[in-house]
């Protein structure tokens, strides 16, 4: 992989519209993450069986992992839009390292917390959203993993791009909130039904992030051509 030469890299000033995304994005998500704090929370100190299908009396260990994986997912949520931006960055590299070290840690109880609870509970939608949501756990983890690896070995260029995966994973469950909303003012919840069952339900299973990381590929593959000239 080529490597950016890193006074180039840190020469590089962010376009003013990719900030502009960044924070429009962290706004946005911002009632999302409050919503899976507090109920993240709730979770792991009340008894919810009354509230919701996710909490069982009878099985405090996929409590623990459902509610504390909300508790981490906020917190990666919230934290990762603000790593790509730059002049944080570049001003702050201390909290940017102290940031990742706590994105790191969250993907890894949130996708660990995710599967364990998919293990012994299933999902509300069945194998296939077992399989999806299973499939975005797994991906999330190694893309945390990646990212530390290679940032800790100095290998920027790569640990750039793994953290660009993870960034796309890390606000994927904002994003499948955001299809929905969308979707809904748009049909009125047209290809939904119950238990996830419909057909916009079904696909919604795997495209709040395989899209997303598609395109994150054909970036890096476009970043490395122009690099290469
Ligand atoms: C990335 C940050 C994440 C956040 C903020 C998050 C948040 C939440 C929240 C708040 C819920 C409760 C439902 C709701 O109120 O909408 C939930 C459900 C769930 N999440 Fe996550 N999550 C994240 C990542 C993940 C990952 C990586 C996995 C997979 C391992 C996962 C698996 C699940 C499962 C299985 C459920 C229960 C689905 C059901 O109702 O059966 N989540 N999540």
């Amino acid at each position: 992989m080529t490597e950016i030469p890193s006074t180039a890299a840190q020469g590089r000033r962010d376009p003013f519209w990719r900030l502009a995304l960044l924070v429009v994005l962290l706004l946005l998500a911002l009632p999302f993450v409050w919503h899976a704090l507090r109920f993240g929370a709730l979770g792991l100190t009340a008894d919810l069986s009354e509230r919701t299908h996710l909490f069982d009396a009878a099985r405090p260990a996929a409590n623990a992992a459902i509610f504390a994986h909300m508790l981490a997912g906020a917190l990666i949520t919230a934290l990762a839009p603000l790593q790509l931006i730059g002049p944080l960055r570049r001003r702050w590299p201390a909290v940017h390292r102290a940031a990742g070290h706590a994105i790191v840690a969250g993907s890894l109880i949130a996708g660990v917390g995710g599967l364990i609870y998919i293990a012994l509970r299933e999902t509300v939608g069945g194998p296939l959203m077992d399989w999806g949501f299973g499939l975005y756990g797994a991906l999330l983890i190694l893309c945390a993993v990646q990212t530390l690896r290679h940032g800790r070995a100095g290998r920027m260029a790569e640990h750039r791009d793994w953290a660009l995966r993870l960034f796309v994973l890390a606000v994927g469950s904002f994003l499948y909130r955001v299809h929905y909303g969308l979707w809904y003012l748009a049909t009125d919840g047209l290809w939904t039904a119950e238990g996830f069952s419909g057909a916009f339900d079904r696909v919604q299973i795997f495209a709040f992030y395989l899209p997303y990381l598609a395109l994150v590929e054909l970036w890096l593959r476009h970043r490395r051509r122009i690099s290469a000239r």
